[in-house]
């Protein structure tokens, strides 16, 4: 033990040898916390409760007759409720991004969903429609290209001041691209990682600043993929899988760095997903539709909502103890 701590380097052996040194540690890297002053984490929304039961919910529970079941809406899993919050999802004109914001909205979000689109697909306003009239809450749009980050800021300033708070971020959005590793241009890769790293930094940047404003912490949920884990086979997209393994490490540093403003930051990274852009590349490469499937455990590809729950535990207290992570669901094809 002695010889080994003579040849640790010189601020490691005092550290080791005289607990007077931990404080000028703590100094060093700025840590604000120790065991005796912990960090708060993610502080509870005061006065916010579970909102009444949908009247249906209320009947059926009275009569015992229908299985009355709104998860998160009375005293059933509660910490799913997102009553009250306020959460913005980019990408959000279509596909995952959709499909996030409406699982959101179910669990009572105010959501703001920023895309590039100049109109949002049709679904949006089904979503949006479904939202004031069946979920007692709101869906709006914003349309911004992540790349604009004046304009992203303001945004996000503005809304976070008339709702007076900011308690969530999902980031979906997102460019594909494929290309060989030979013939990729630098001005197609530098905006590949533009738009899908450091677009995500300068979302969840303007988002955490407003969060640390409002001082009631929050939860941010970068849409990464498996891709950023492995290399897909036969799926030559060198700058994109480079781009996602960029967001996974990207959610490690900022969770890191915004953990004592009780902010918590992770990622859910999906396998192949039948949105609209991969049914695009099935015309181009129908040999994929069956190819892929074989690849997973599961032996199938997966649909948009089969990742409704993971935003919602991401976003909600049900997931308040993990930040630095990801989620990967992308039925076993990373596991083999
Ligand atoms: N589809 C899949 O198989 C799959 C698998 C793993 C991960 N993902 C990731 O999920 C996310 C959503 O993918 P999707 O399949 O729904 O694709 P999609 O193309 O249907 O949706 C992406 C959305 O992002 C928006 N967007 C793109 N660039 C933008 C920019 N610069 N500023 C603002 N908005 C921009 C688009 O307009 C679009 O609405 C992406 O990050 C993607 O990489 C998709």
């Amino acid at each position: 033990m002695t010889s080994l701590l003579r040849t640790a380097p010189r601020a490691l052996r005092t550290a080791t040898l005289t607990s007077r040194a931990i404080p000028l540690i703590h100094q060093q890297f700025r840590l604000k916390h120790d065991h005796l002053n912990p960090p708060e984490g993610n502080p509870a929304v005061t006065g916010r409760s579970p909102p009444e039961p949908p009247r249906e919910e209320a009947i059926a529970l009275k009569n015992n007759t229908l299985s009355g079941s709104y998860l998160g809406t009375t005293r059933r899993l509660p910490e799913f409720n997102l009553n009250d919050k306020v959460v913005l999802v980019t990408g959000a004109a279509r596909g995952l991004g959709l499909v996030q914001s409406e699982a959101l909205l179910e669990a009572g979000a105010t959501v703001y969903a920023l895309d590039r689109l100049e109109e949002p697909s049709a679904d949006f306003y089904r979503v949006q429609k479904r939202a004031a009239e069946e979920l007692g809450t709101t869906l709006h749009y914003r349309q911004i290209d992540v790349r604009d980050v004046p304009q992203l800021n303001e945004i996000i300033q503005s809304i976070s001041e008339s709702q007076g708070k900011m308690d969530g971020l999902i980031t979906a959005a997102g460019i594909q691209q494929e290309t060989s590793a030979l013939d990729y241009s630098q001005k197609d890769a530098n905006m590949m990682l533009e738009v899908n790293v450091t677009g995500t930094l300068m979302a969840a940047q303007a988002v955490a600043k407003e969060m640390i404003r409002h001082g009631r912490g929050g939860s941010i949920a970068m849409i990464a993929s498996m891709s950023g884990s492995v290399a897909n086979k036969g799926l030559i997209c060198p700058v994109y899988n480079a781009s996602k393994a960029g967001v996974l490490q990207l959610a490690r540093n900022l969770a890191m760095e915004w953990g004592i403003h009780g902010i918590r930051v992770n990622t859910i990274s999906p396998g192949y997903i039948v949105t609209a852009m991969v049914e695009e590349l099935f015309i181009k490469y129908p040999e994929r539709r069956h190819d892929w499937p074989t690849q997973n455990m599961l032996g199938k590809l997966s649909q948009p909502g089969e990742y409704r729950g993971a935003g919602v535990f991401l976003i909600s207290d049900a997931s308040s103890f993990m930040t630095g992570s990801d989620l990967k669901i992308d039925g076993g094809h990373t596991a083999w």
